[in-house]
């Protein structure tokens, strides 16, 4: 019988002892899974070799992570967000054809119930912010309108707060909308130029940022929820590219083809036709949604 049959453990030989008590009766697909987080697992222990005391401080640090979760608060998934694994998850899950557009994180502040607005609504309640018209169109990869798309948008305010952060002090469901395009496939909607933010940097998650010298924000962007009967279904972001924080998103939300262009318009007729006054800010972006 071989020492790793006999269950015997040596440094050299530690994952393959942990694998071979795994029950052949075992789920396969657990089991395919628990033999690769031992492997890969075992071999960063033995290149990062840690003290004693350094192994102590991970086990505290993700036990300080499970106390910081509750009904509101997911520390895990903030965790997973700046380790670039939700976006990693997220990319395997979403492979789609060159043409179509890119998925993105969905990130904690999607509301199921927002309402539905008449096309060309303003999603702004409180008349807060420099005002924005966002515009485009919802296509197949053919380049074909795609009519009764449902576009579920929302987006933070000047401030960088969205409006479930701020109960009390902005209504409920400012800066959200649902939107149904008709048969030439356009959107059109009144919003506000939204700001960065920082995700929740005062857990153990924004003390791991600190320490590796990451900064906690977001760039300003609009997000979508995009979707129609047949296509698969489009979670997604467009990006302010001039935002400061563009090139550093804390959670790996940004791909170069989820940037468009936030342009400040100085025409007052114009302005006007949209209800607005003096200076405003346009946004036109495509969407292009993949057949399932
Ligand atoms: C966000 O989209 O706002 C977000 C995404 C991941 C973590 C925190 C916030």
């Amino acid at each position: 019988m071989e020492n790793v049959d006999k269950g015997y453990f040596t440094e050299e030989n530690s994952a393959e002892v942990v694998n071979a008590r795994m029950s052949p009766d075992t789920d396969p697909r657990l089991a395919q899974v628990m033999e690769v987080i031992v492997r890969k697992l075992h071999e960063a222990v033995k290149e990062i070799e840690p003290s004693q005391d350094e192994w102590m401080q991970a086990i505290r640090f993700l036990t300080r992570t499970g106390q910081k979760c509750d009904d509101w608060r997911q520390e895990y998934i903030l965790l997973s967000d700046i380790l670039g694994v939700s976006m990693l998850v997220d990319a395997i899950n979403s492979r789609r054809p060159t043409r179509a557009s890119e998925n993105t994180v969905l990130g904690p502040f999607h509301l199921e119930d927002a309402p539905e607005l008449p096309m060309g609504s303003n999603i702004c309640l409180d008349g807060k912010g420099e005002p924005m018209y966002v515009h485009g169109r919802i296509l197949d990869t053919q380049g074909n309108p795609v009519g009764g798309a449902k576009i579920d948008v929302w987006q933070a305010n000047d401030e960088g707060f969205y409006d479930v952060q701020q109960k009390g002090i902005q209504p409920d469901f400012n800066l959200r909308g649902v939107f149904r395009t008709g048969d030439d496939g356009r959107y059109f909607f009144s919003a506000i130029k939204p700001r960065y933010y920082p995700i929740p940097a005062d857990g153990p998650v924004g003390e791991l940022l600190n320490a590796m010298g990451r900064q906690p924000n977001r760039p300003a962007h609009f997000q979508y929820i995009i979707e129609k009967g047949g296509y698969d279904r489009l979670t997604t972001h467009i990006f302010d590219p001039d935002d400061e924080f563009i090139n550093s998103d804390a959670v790996f939300g940004v791909k170069e083809s989820l940037m468009a262009e936030f342009k400040p318009v100085d025409d007052p007729q114009k302005a006007k036709e949209f209800g607005f006054e003096g200076r405003y800010y346009d946004v036109e972006h495509d969407f292009v949604l993949a057949k399932l």
